[in-house]
């Protein structure tokens, strides 16, 4: 998994468009895209896509809140066409999760939004608790800021400001404290595919395993940058087959700098990675 574009579930035209773009889920959302008047429909319009037959991307269904009082609805509408998995927004802690797996199942996998208030900063140590199946910790920076009042969450230039920062590397140490995915944001300014690509790097510099989109034309890109490169893959394996070569070693050289066993580990799992999306 590396991309997941969001699609309002009640827009049928972007739904067609989403099933046949090369994302890896597809998310129909029925929360804050769709106006709630039109949530009836959404739910009704998101049932009958995941019915068809299809191929291509995963499916997953973004259900409203828990505090909304419309989880319920948006379950009983989506929960029996077999979504491949659910997004839950505005988590504050794993307690909410398992929550949530009350009525979708402790199997089915769930993605938690969990950065969306102020209290949630609060609770990203506790998703190593859950007991459903959940599967990754995304970070939210339009509610929080939202609730926080700020007046923007990025600067003039265009990085983050401090409070979203925060809540970006404490989804990170959530998400990989928790053994799930850390799955970036979404970058809101979609014609900006500059933009777009810093972000991509820095997050995958960091750690974070994937990115949520909200246009088509940023899938590509964020598959691009979150596939590791043919140079990443050869550097990893010169960096295996140095520790092979050394025997037992815990530590070797190669052109001046020291690796040690972390950096073994992170050959290895960069090469897994770099496998399971075929590259060679
Ligand atoms: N999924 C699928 N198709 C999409 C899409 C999406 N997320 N966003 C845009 N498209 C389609 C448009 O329908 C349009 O198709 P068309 O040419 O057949 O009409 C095409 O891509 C180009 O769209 P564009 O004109 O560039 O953008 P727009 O002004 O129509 O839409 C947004 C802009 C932001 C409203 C739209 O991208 C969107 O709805 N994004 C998802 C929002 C969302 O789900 N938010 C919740 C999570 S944060
Ligand atoms: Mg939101």
């Amino acid at each position: 998994m590396r991309s997941l574009l969001f699609v309002p579930a009640d827009s049928e035209r972007k739904i067609e468009k989403a099933m046949t773009c090369n994302a890896d889920v597809v998310i129909l959302d029925l929360e804050d895209s769709v106006a709630l008047q039109n949530k009836p429909a959404a739910r009704a319009l998101a049932a009958q896509t995941l019915q068809r037959p299809r191929s291509g991307p995963q499916v997953y269904v973004r259900v409203n809140a828990l505090d909304s009082g419309l989880t319920s609805d948006d379950v009983a509408a989506v929960l029996p066409a077999g979504p491949e998995g659910i997004i839950q927004p505005k988590t504050e802690t794993g307690a909410c999760v398992d929550k949530l797996a009350g009525m979708v199942g402790t199997d089915m996998p769930v993605i938690a939004i969990a950065t969306e208030t102020a209290n949630a900063m609060f609770g990203l140590g506790t998703y190593t608790q859950v007991t459903a199946n959940l599967k990754g910790i995304a970070w939210g920076a339009e509610d929080l800021s939202n609730e926080l009042g700020a007046q923007a969450n990025r600067t003039a230039g265009g990085s983050l400001t401090e409070p979203y920062r925060l809540a970006r590397s404490l989804c990170l140490f959530g998400a990989r404290a928790a053994g799930v995915e850390p799955v970036d944001t979404v970058y809101v300014d979609f014609r900006n595919q500059a933009g777009l690509e810093h972000d991509c790097m820095d997050a995958v510099r960091d750690g974070f395993t994937c990115k949520m989109a909200i246009h088509p034309a940023q899938v590509d890109t964020i598959n691009r940058i979150f596939t590791p490169s043919a140079q990443q893959v050869a550097e990893a394996r010169s960096i295996i087959d140095a520790f092979a070569g050394a025997g037992d070693a815990g530590v070797v050289g190669i052109d001046g700098k020291m690796y040690d066993i972390p950096h073994l580990n992170r050959s290895r799992k960069l090469l897994h990675r770099a496998k399971a999306y075929g590259v060679t």
